[in-house]
């Protein structure tokens, strides 16, 4: 299939950074918000942004007029998508938007259009249902910010066929990102799926008493080497990011409990720097400042306990064949910007290792952490990872 006419539909923080995007790398955009404010908005923070890579060498001045003139800004849901070949839905997380949004879209762009839905955690598969190609939808899931994270996961719906994964793929490719496959439509997907989880249990840690946010956040600078701790991050990002992934896998995950650390922080409306508190206090809102915290708190915590949830969480993720090992540890390096893979990581740790401290965490909270039993199958025919020079790779 030949794509040369893309819409985005939203042109909020992510819709504007597709559709530049889209427009860097040749293709004619129509992108589409509720009203021409929106759109003036984002077509500014588009030529900033544009501005910004001209001045660092990775576009040619000359080549961003010629991307701007490539977009076309449009508040008509039906002329945005009318005679396109592909439709990147970016509207806020709320399934009863989308599913209208996706309804409007199915019944204005042409029969052949694939279109994409750029949601975090919801389904595709529920999305897809209200319109009548539920083979051509499919998720497209890019990383903030779309113009410099490199990732996007690919998320194969129910019913999405063969080529609309084969042709977002190369769409994805055409884009200069690295896609994964997610094969299958569960929530959070594959890189917030993992991640959440082990933050998940972070939360708990704290909440019961056992460490503290400090504690915590040391430990991931000073023995992890992070940038910044999990909690600082959270309220960079935005808790509301994370928290939307988190309600949603608390309401269909089995034995999933979604902390209340966290849970409260969204409904005070705690959702970070952006709102002057989140984790820790700025001060002042909607101004990023580095949380200054005590590093000599490192010496109380494993950094470690994430990288056991999160290596588990990929394990039933390969297990369940939901993505490839290259896949998941792709997605950790290019959608966290860490430069080792999290199973590259676990087979230096020992599989045994990472399958005892699961026990332990499984005895204190519950089922959700037991051990897979795709580690444990490993740990009995002593693939332990470096050590024994098989693990989730062969040494
Ligand atoms: N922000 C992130 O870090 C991030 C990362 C990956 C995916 N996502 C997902 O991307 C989607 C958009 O998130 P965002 O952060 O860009 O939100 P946002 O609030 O910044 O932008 C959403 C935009 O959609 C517009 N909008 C609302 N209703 C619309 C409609 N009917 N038609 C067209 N536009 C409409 C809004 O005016 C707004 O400009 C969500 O599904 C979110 O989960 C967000």
């Amino acid at each position: 299939m030949k794509i040369k006419k893309i819409a985005v539909i939203g042109a909020g923080a992510m819709g504007h950074g597709i559709t530049q995007v889209a427009a860097m790398a040749g293709f004619e955009v129509r992108m589409r918000d509720i009203n021409e404010e929106v759109l003036a908005k984002a077509m500014e923070r588009i030529k900033w942004s544009l501005g910004k890579l001209a001045e660092k060498g990775r576009i040619r001045e000359d080549e961003v007029g010629k991307i701007e003139e490539r977009i076309y800004p449009v508040v008509p849901l039906r002329k945005a998508v009318q005679g396109v070949d592909y439709v990147i839905e970016a509207v806020p997380e709320i399934l009863k938007l989308k599913l209208e949004t996706f309804d409007e879209i199915d019944e204005g762009a042409p029969e052949h259009a694939i279109l994409a839905t750029n949601t975090s955690a919801l389904p595709v598969s529920e999305i897809a249902q209200s319109t009548r190609r539920m083979d051509k939808v499919i998720g497209m899931h890019f990383f903030n910010p779309a113009q410099l994270m490199r990732l996007v996961e690919v998320v194969m719906g129910e019913k999405t066929s063969h080529e609309t994964c084969q042709a977002t793929i190369e769409l994805t490719k055409k884009f200069g990102k690295e896609p994964v496959i997610c094969r299958k439509d569960i929530p959070g997907f594959i890189a917030n799926r993992i991640t959440i989880a082990a933050t998940n249990l972070v939360c708990w840690m704290v909440y019961n008493g056992e460490h503290t946010i400090e504690e915590v956040d040391a430990a991931m600078i000073q023995k992890a080497g992070m940038p910044m701790g999990v909690f600082a991050l959270m309220d960079y990002t935005g808790i509301d990011i994370a928290g939307h992934v988190l309600k949603f896998m608390a309401e269909r995950e089995a034995h999933f409990e979604a902390c209340p650390l966290m849970l409260e922080k969204l409904e005070q409306g705690d959702l970070g720097y952006k709102t002057g508190k989140g984790f820790y206090t700025y001060p002042e809102k909607g101004q990023w400042v580095m949380p200054q915290i005590d590093l000599q708190k490192a010496e109380k915590f494993d950094p470690m306990t994430q990288t056991y949830v999160v290596t588990n969480m990929a394990a039933e993720l390969i297990r369940n064949e939901v993505a490839t090992i290259e896949d998941i540890d792709k997605t950790m390096k290019l959608g966290f910007n860490i430069p080792m893979g999290v199973l590259e990581l676990a087979d230096i740790i020992g599989i045994d290792t990472v399958v005892s401290k699961l026990r332990e965490f499984e005895k204190k909270y519950g089922p959700y952490y037991k051990p897979s039993s795709l580690l444990e199958k490993m740990v009995e025919k002593k693939e332990l990872g470096t050590k024994s020079q098989k693990g989730f790779y062969k040494y």
